[in-house]
């Protein structure tokens, strides 16, 4: 499954082709009327199913509804679907995405924070065994500003003047998370993987 976060609509022809697709998610907190779903179910290798549920935080962020006003629905009927729910909770602040996943520890497989491309050094199992992080990382070229060249990044910023971003290209990482759990969905590891690719 891919989710998605602030940045969905930045490309408006993707519209139509995520109110079909069943893989490809979108932020729950974005206007009703909106195109797409925000909860894909997938069949695992083993034949477990698996809820992915996409959420986006509200700090910092423009969303039409709080993540805390929309998440217990949401879960409830994730895992009404399957046994294990993972969430990417797709956020800017710390706070919010540690109390996000305190909220669902118990409830869900993991509570995976994106967004802020920097991966942090907290990835844990909860105690009601919900795996969780506060930013998964990036997987992109690393010798860069967020996966932007530096130095347009930089200019942007000393200046204040719109300038057109390029992606980098050096230091390409793969960052993400590798969560084990039991066939009910409890958590039992959550370890940060990074990956030096080129
Ligand atoms: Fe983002």
């Amino acid at each position: 499954m891919i989710t998605l976060g602030n940045h969905t609509w930045a490309r408006r022809e993707l519209a139509p082709y995520l109110a079909t697709s069943e893989r490809v998610i979108r932020p729950a907190n974005f206007s009703r009327n909106a195109p797409g779903r925000s909860l894909a179910v997938a069949t695992a290798q083993d034949g477990t199913p698996v809820a992915v549920l996409n959420l986006m935080g509200s700090l910092y962020l423009d969303v039409t509804y709080g993540p805390f006003e929309l998440v217990d629905d949401l879960v409830g009927e994730a895992r009404s679907r399957a046994p294990v729910v993972v969430v990417d909770f797709h956020a800017e602040a710390t706070s919010e995405k540690v109390a996000l996943a305190r909220w669902l520890d118990g409830r869900v497989t993991a509570v995976l924070g994106t967004h802020t491309h920097i991966q942090t050094a907290d990835a844990r199992v909860l105690p009601g065994g919900t795996a969780a992080i506060t930013d998964a990382g990036m997987t992109g070229p690393h010798d860069s500003v967020i996966g932007v060249e530096a130095d347009l990044a930089i200019g942007r910023m000393r200046t204040g003047m719109p300038v057109r971003f390029s992606p980098a290209e050096r230091d390409v990482r793969i960052e993400g998370v590798l969560v084990e759990c039991d066939p009910d969905g409890r958590a039992t590891s959550c370890e940060a993987v990074r990956v030096r690719v080129g």
